[in-house]
């Protein structure tokens, strides 16, 4: 089987200034995409010195013979959005795959957490992949094709303490690539999400041992599988650390169609409402899905 290339496709990568954004950047580099780095951020330099971290990984990238420009925006206006996007646009001509990825953390336990904490993490990563994904999915939309991953976390998709402004924004990530998921399919866009495990800045210290096995390039493949045309998936969601691929996803029990339909129904029926048998688990793939799933069960009852 031939290697996955990535030939005369564009890619927009937020927050590749460092950590996962800047393997991502490198590997679709490497593969032979042009790569817009978008970063507000600085980094130091051999001497120390400060400057902006997109800048230093487009260099990188254009030292091996890569293509790359620079973007330095936040994703979390509007306005931002629509000028990483343009700036692709001015850059390289067309827009093919968005990897959104930019992300900072505001961790406190949820009692003590304040409203700046709550905006500043929904507007980066809530927000800034909407307003980064909505300029970009109109355009492939038009042109027919697009690929687009969003990065969540399974501090949203099973929870982490400390962690509910980012946790509840990163839940969004993935209810916003099922729902991408169904507008894109029938106009060759596809949209899936990765929940991933890396020793970077946001996580160092708190890996321990484990921080060794997870560099951030463990995870740029499954990134680059995603961003690819030969991606067979959309809608899916995928836990990624160190090599190690699994796929997460939502279930629903097989369910009770209640007696009587009051609270104390629901307290005497909690144990049959909850009860998970992998093998019997729905798995809607759409609202449709879910209320025909619901249609058929009352139908069987009355
Ligand atoms: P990182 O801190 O190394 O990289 C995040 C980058 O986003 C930084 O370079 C930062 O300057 C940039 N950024 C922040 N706000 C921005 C904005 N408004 N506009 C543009 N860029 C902005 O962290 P890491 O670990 O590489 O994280 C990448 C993504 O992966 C984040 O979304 C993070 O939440 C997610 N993630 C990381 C995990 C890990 O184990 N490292 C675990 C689960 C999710």
């Amino acid at each position: 089987m031939s290697d996955l290339r990535f030939d005369g496709r564009v890619a927009i990568i937020t927050g590749a200034g460092g950590g996962l954004g800047r393997a991502h950047a490198l590997e679709l580099a490497r593969r032979g995409a042009m790569v817009l780095v978008n970063d507000i951020g600085q980094s130091p330099g051999p001497d120390g010195t400060l400057s902006s971290a997109a800048q230093r990984v487009v260099d990188e990238i254009i030292a091996v013979g890569g293509q790359a420009a620079v973007n330095v925006d936040s994703v979390s206006t509007p306005e931002g959005g629509l000028a990483i996007v343009d700036a692709a646009l001015t850059a390289f001509g067309r827009v093919d795959i968005l990897v959104n990825n930019a992300g900072i953390l505001r961790d406190k336990a949820f009692h003590k957490m304040d409203s700046a904490m709550i905006d500043a993490v929904i507007d980066v990563h809530l927000k800034g992949a909407l307003y980064v994904t909505q300029p970009a999915f109109r355009l492939m939309r038009e042109q027919g094709y697009g690929r687009i991953v969003s990065t969540s976390s399974a501090s949203g998709l099973f929870g982490n303490f400390g962690q509910a402004n980012y946790g509840a924004a990163k839940a969004g990530l993935a209810g916003l690539t099922r729902v991408l998921a169904l507008e894109g399919v029938g106009h060759g866009v596809c949209a899936n999400a990765i929940a991933p495990i890396a020793a970077t800045q946001m996580t160092h210290g708190i890996l321990g041992d484990l921080a060794d096995k997870v560099s951030p390039d463990s995870v740029s493949p499954l990134v680059a599988y995603l961003a690819h045309e030969d991606c067979a998936v959309n809608g899916h969601v995928y836990s990624v650390a160190g090599g190690r691929v699994a796929r997460i996803f939502v279930a629903e029990t097989v369910g009770v169609v209640l007696p009587q339909n009051t609270a104390e129904g629901v307290r005497d029926h909690l144990e049959m409402i909850d009860q998970v048998d992998i093998l019997g688990c729905h798995q809607p793939s759409s609202l449709d899905d879910e209320t025909t799933i619901i249609a058929k069960a009352l139908s069987e009852v009355s």
